[in-house]
């Protein structure tokens, strides 16, 4: 069971915590999707401190939060005190002020939860921090992954994109590994990290040979505004040699699902038919997301 005060990263997770969460997700997800409100955190509060921007992942832990019969705050930052100069630390004492229980934090800083977390008595939860972790992100991708095949050991788990930026290919790549599946990464090689093969990964510039005996494609998001940085020569270029497509998707490995953290560049990482077919399970790691945060929350701020 997960027992610490903060949620801040997989890399220093044991595999049998990942799996306690993995496990008490199983049951947050059949009380979401039956639209069952609990109460867990009845009485607790909820906070979402956001520095950069996010659709699924501050709307899930609200949603999550609310669906344990917490109250929530969403700080905005761009209209918050932030602006006039204060401090991280400054504004978690703030909330701590404020008698929160916990702040989910998402920062373009690597380390920054780290730092709130010292220095606050509220959990902190890693909403994703520069390019480092992305932790719920891994957790629900995982959830989904367990969903679909029973287990992750001795899945072979491909990552398709731009892993260099890629926080959520971090953390499922630490995961991954102690879970004891299989972690491919293929990219342009300006696209992949100096050493990303030191954390247990093959990585690889042909993305047909990469999807040979694909159990799970993973699209990582290909940011148009490097596109500046001259990564890559062009999106088309990109899209043609990279980009998972239907003749990739059933000419290689046909029964792989496909998997993207969103937001998703359609016709750039994959196509739109790829996106939206029977192979394709990204909707449903939304939902997921919800019940994985609700179990993250339950274990940290409801003590179970
Ligand atoms: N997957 C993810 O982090 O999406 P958002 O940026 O919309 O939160």
């Amino acid at each position: 069971m997960y027992k610490k005060k903060d949620l801040l990263g997989l890399k220093d997770m044991a595999a049998e915590e990942i799996i306690g969460i993995l496990d008490h997700a199983k049951g947050m997800k059949e009380a979401f999707v039956e639209g069952r409100q609990l109460n867990s955190l009845s009485g607790k509060c909820v906070t979402t401190l956001f520095y950069e921007n996010s659709t699924r992942t501050r709307n899930s832990f609200e949603t999550a939060a609310r669906f344990l019969g917490a109250r929530t705050m969403s700080v905005a930052v761009a209209t918050s005190s932030v602006q006039k100069g204060e401090s991280l630390i400054d504004t978690g004492k703030t909330l701590d002020a404020l008698r929160t229980d916990a702040i989910v934090i998402r920062h373009s800083m690597a380390g920054a939860p780290d730092l709130l977390a010292a220095n606050v008595r509220a959990s902190v939860i890693n909403a994703g921090d520069g390019m480092n972790e992305h932790p719920t992100q891994s957790l629900l991708d995982l959830y989904t992954m367990r969903e679909k095949f029973g287990s992750i050991k001795g899945l072979k788990v491909v990552f398709v994109g731009d892993v260099k930026h890629s926080r959520v290919a971090r953390s499922n790549i630490w995961a991954l590994t102690k879970l004891g599946a299989e972690t491919v990464v293929v990219a342009p090689y300006t696209l992949i990290p100096k050493g990303i093969e030191e954390l247990g990964c093959e990585v690889l510039c042909d993305i047909e040979e990469a999807l040979i005996g694909a159990n799970v494609v993973m699209g990582l998001r290909i940011q148009r505004e490097r596109q500046k940085a001259g990564l890559f020569p062009s999106i088309a270029e990109y899209n043609a040699e990279f980009g998972i497509t239907s003749e990739r998707l059933y000419g290689i490995c046909e029964n792989a699902i496909v998997m993207h953290p969103g937001p998703v560049n359609r016709g750039v990482e994959l196509t739109s038919e790829v996106a939206d077919s029977g192979n394709s399970v990204i909707n449903e790691q939304v939902t997921n997301g919800v019940a994985v945060r609700m179990a993250v929350m339950d274990m940290l701020v409801g003590g179970r």
